[in-house]
Formats: C-alpha cells, sequence, structure tokens
C-alpha cells in the first residue's frame, strides 16, 4: 500500500488565507523551517495506477499537479483517481469534488448522512449520479473499494460542518464524522482526521495498526482563544487537541501503533515550525509531523 499525503494543514491551510499569527508570518516570509502546506487530503494506492482519493479538499487542483502520480497517464482525459472516500461533510474535506467535474467518472463513497448532505446542495449536481454514482456505506462493514484494497468506516465523536452548525445540534447524527480503517496488501491505516475525543472503543480500534494519520488540528485546546485570532476552542470545533491530559498524545499513549503521524495541522498550531519545543515534544513522544507531498509506505 502507498499513502500519498497531498495536504496536511486544517482547513484554510498554512498560512491560512487571512491569518498573521506568529506561525502563520513565518509561512508568508518563507521561512524554510515553517513551509506552507494544503489543506488535508491523502490519496492511496495498491498497484500506483489506480488510486483512491480520501477527501477532496478545496485545494485538489494544486494537490495534483503536484503529484504526477494523479496525472492523466492514457488516451485523451483520464484521471487514475477511481473513487473518492469522504470522512464528512466539512467544506475542507468535500469542495474538491467541484475541481473533479469535468466529465471524470469516479464513485464516490460517504456515510448516508454525508452523501445526503452533499445532494441537499445543487452545486454537487455538477457531479451527475450517471458518471459519479454514490455508494453510501454502512457503518463498521468493510466494503472493496480497489481490488485487494478495503475500507471500513467508523463513527468518531465529532461536530456538524461549519455551513450547518444553525440547523440543530452541533455534534451531529451517526455518520456525520467518521474515521476510515484502510486495508490491503497485510496493512491496516487509520485515518482520522476529525476527532473530539479518545474512547476506549477507539483506542482498541486503532491498536495494533501500521499507521495512524490522525486529527492534529491545535496543540492546545484555548490556542485560537489565547493567540486573540478567535473565540473558538478546539471543542468547540470538534477537535481533540494534541497535548494535555485529554489530547491525542495521551489519549493514544501506550498503544501499538507503526507510526504516528499528525495531519490536519491548524495554522496557529506551533508544531508547524520544526525548530518549536512544542515539535520537540510532539517528536519525543513519537509522533511525526508529515509536510505535503510526502508519501508513506505502511
Ligand atoms: C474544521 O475542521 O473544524 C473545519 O474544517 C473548519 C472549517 O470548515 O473552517
Ligand atoms: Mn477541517
Amino acid at each position: 500500500m502507498r499513502i500519498l499525503l497531498l495536504g496536511t494543514a486544517a482547513g484554510g491551510g498554512f498560512p491560512q488565507w487571512n491569518c498573521r499569527s506568529p506561525n502563520s508570518l513565518r509561512a508568508w516570509s518563507g521561512d524554510p523551517a515553517a513551509p506552507a502546506r494544503t489543506q488535508t487530503s491523502v490519496a492511496v494506492t495498491l498497484d500506483g495506477k489506480s488510486w483512491v482519493l480520501i477527501n477532496a479538499s478545496p485545494d485538489l487542483r494544486s494537490q495534483i499537479l503536484a503529484n504526477p502520480a494523479l496525472w492523466p497517464a492514457q488516451g485523451l482525459r483520464h484521471s487514475p483517481i477511481t473513487d473518492v472516500v469522504l470522512t464528512g461533510g466539512e467544506i475542507d474535506f468535500i469542495t474538491g469534488l467541484l475541481t473533479l467535474r469535468e466529465g471524470h467518472a469516479f464513485t464516490l463513497h460517504g456515510s448516508a448522512e454525508t452523501l445526503a448532505t452533499i445532494d441537499a446542495n445543487p452545486i454537487f449536481g455538477a457531479l451527475p449520479r450517471d458518471r459519479v454514482p454514490r455508494h453510501a456505506f454502512e457503518l463498521d462493514t468493510g466494503f472493496e473499494v480497489l481490488p485487494g484494497l478495503a475500507v471500513t468506516a467508523f463513527d468518531v465523536p465529532g461536530k456538524v460542518p461549519l455551513y450547518l452548525e444553525g440547523q440543530g445540534s452541533l455534534a451531529g447524527r451517526r455518520g456525520t464524522t467518521v474515521g476510515l480503517e484502510i486495508t490491503g496488501g497485510g496493512r491496516r491505516v487509520l485515518f482520522v482526521p476529525g476527532c473530539a475525543a479518545i474512547d476506549d472503543g477507539l483506542r482498541a480500534r486503532i491498536d495494533g495498526c501500521d499507521i495512524l494519520l490522525f486529527d492534529g488540528t491545535l496543540w492546545r485546546d484555548d490556542e485560537m482563544v489565547t493567540l486573540g485570532v478567535s473565540a473558538k476552542t478546539g471543542q468547540r470545533m470538534g477537535h481533540v487537541s494534541m497535548s494535555g491530559p485529554g489530547g491525542a498524545m495521551a489519549g493514544l499513549a501506550g498503544l501499538r501503533i507503526g507510526r504516528r503521524v499528525f495531519i490536519h495541522i491548524n495554522t496557529t498550531n506551533p508544531v508547524l515550525a520544526a525548530d518549536t519545543p512544542e515539535r520537540a515534544v510532539a517528536e519525543a513522544e513519537g509522533w511525526h509531523i508529515p509536510v505535503d507531498g510526502e508519501e508513506l509506505h505502511p
């Protein structure tokens, strides 16, 4: 199995377009220790010819341009992207679907909840069902997305997409936010770009995996408040933080995980710069902070 990290930043990217927090300023200035990043999405393949896109970020076009493995490879019109699997309906997970509109056929997989959200928005009619069939996956039930490559989606604590916050409970229903277990070639990879809390069920699922790609939105829950850039905490956004007693590093410590990798990292998170004390702590805890374009081989 090959996993291409197309983008590693949270919604907004790094530097976020309107952000001048100290961290973002380093990226704006071109500091090589704080390289710019696009919004989180990964592509997975077994044979290097057919690729499954996991989430379609607003940066998808630039991500394709930056990764020759995803360029058209035959005939007049072609893309190696055969399938797109969604973990939710967040803006940073779905808007790249509109980049895939020019006649290409692929299958769109998501929870019934997420596909209903997409199909309620007429703009996604640009991906007609006869060319882009929707497959609503059952939670906790594996399906084969490519020959030999299986995906099982599971519910994780999360939040409804930003644009649906005014319409009821912030937590959403079952299927609003899912993680993916991806198996193939004898390997097991977990992809969880958004997660509001870590419980025993999640720990059990993660235990023993070859690679974990996990929500690394904020270093501290109150990071954006303290910086003065937003009134929102990580919890309010549906994201567990990296550090602290309830954080991802503590919550997942002790599990058998081949490689721990943070993704979906927010523009304010100090681990984005290679020389910060927070980066040193995360690495000492065994976590890898990847860059865009990195390829992982579980
Ligand atoms: C999130 O992960 O909290 C969202 O991507 C935020 C957003 O859509 O701006
Ligand atoms: Mn996001």
